[in-house]
């Protein structure tokens, strides 16, 4: 069955003792049984966190990024055994500051979920349009290009162990979060898209986390939307304040 997901998407924010300190304070927190908290730390912190968290079941920590080569000459990169050497087995991949500010291209995302794939680990796959094209309604033909292109050639068994994200552009960062029949419409076509592509079953056990300004405010309608199954949160996620409300919307 799908799970509920509070995803924190750190980006580039905190150093070692501020992020240490939201990590302590996020594992000791009493977290519902049907809520998953996943941290997405910077990758210097990583190991850090992971064993900071390590006796906690419902706290996992994923990467914001990989390589998808298990290795090789390219300075500044983070392979997926680097990731599993340290414990860590899920990533997000193709979140949109990556795709816009450093150029990947659905391409490098499909690379990137094969690799991870193969290696047992979880992808949590983001997509999402910006906001040109949601003033055009060209919204759910983007976000299906970025299926096809980066994540409907899996198989059965492959599609099952992802997580998708769908971020709009427009919302991330911006206070303008969709309103959650926007984000209960976008989730009910990407799962009738599962549905088609592959089976019911499958599309109804996949966990679709919305992503977007998600706050303390709003978390809870948006979580309710029967297709909503989390968020995945970046500037809420920076503090115990707005997160910890936000794991508890469920
Ligand atoms: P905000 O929650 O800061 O809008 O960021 C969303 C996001 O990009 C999470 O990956």
């Amino acid at each position: 069955m799908r799970r509920n997901i509070a995803a924190g998407n750190w980006k580039m924010n905190l150093t070692l003792k501020s992020a240490n300190e939201l990590a302590v304070s996020i594992n000791n927190l009493e977290i519902n049984d049907n809520v998953d908290v996943i941290l997405g730390a910077p990758s210097v912190f990583l190991a850090n966190i992971v064993e900071l968290t390590k006796d906690n079941k419902r706290v996992n920590v994923a990467a914001q990024n990989c390589h998808q080569a298990e290795k090789g000459a390219f300075t500044g990169e983070i392979s997926i055994p680097m990731l599993a050497s340290i414990g860590v087995n899920q990533v997000i991949v193709g979140h949109s500051e990556r795709r816009e500010i450093f150029n990947e291209s659905d391409q490098d995302i499909k690379e990137k979920v094969d690799a991870l794939l193969l290696n047992n680990m979880t992808p949590i796959f983001c997509c999402g349009e910006p906001l040109m094209i949601r003033e055009a309604s060209g919204q759910n033909d983007y976000v299906k290009k970025q299926f096809e292109n980066s994540i409907f050639h899996l198989g059965e068994n492959e599609i099952q162990k992802l997580i998708i994200a769908y971020e709009p552009i427009w919302a991330i960062g911006t206070g303008k979060t969709a309103s959650p029949e926007q984000a209960q419409d976008m989730h009910a076509f990407l799962r009738q898209l599962i549905s088609d592509k592959y089976n019911h079953d499958i599309a109804e056990n996949i966990s679709i986390l919305y992503g977007g300004s998600v706050k303390p405010a709003n978390a809870k309608e948006l979580f309710s939307q029967d297709d909503v199954d989390g968020g995945l949160v970046g500037g809420a996620s920076l503090s115990l304040e707005n997160f910890g409300p936000i794991i508890e919307a469920f």
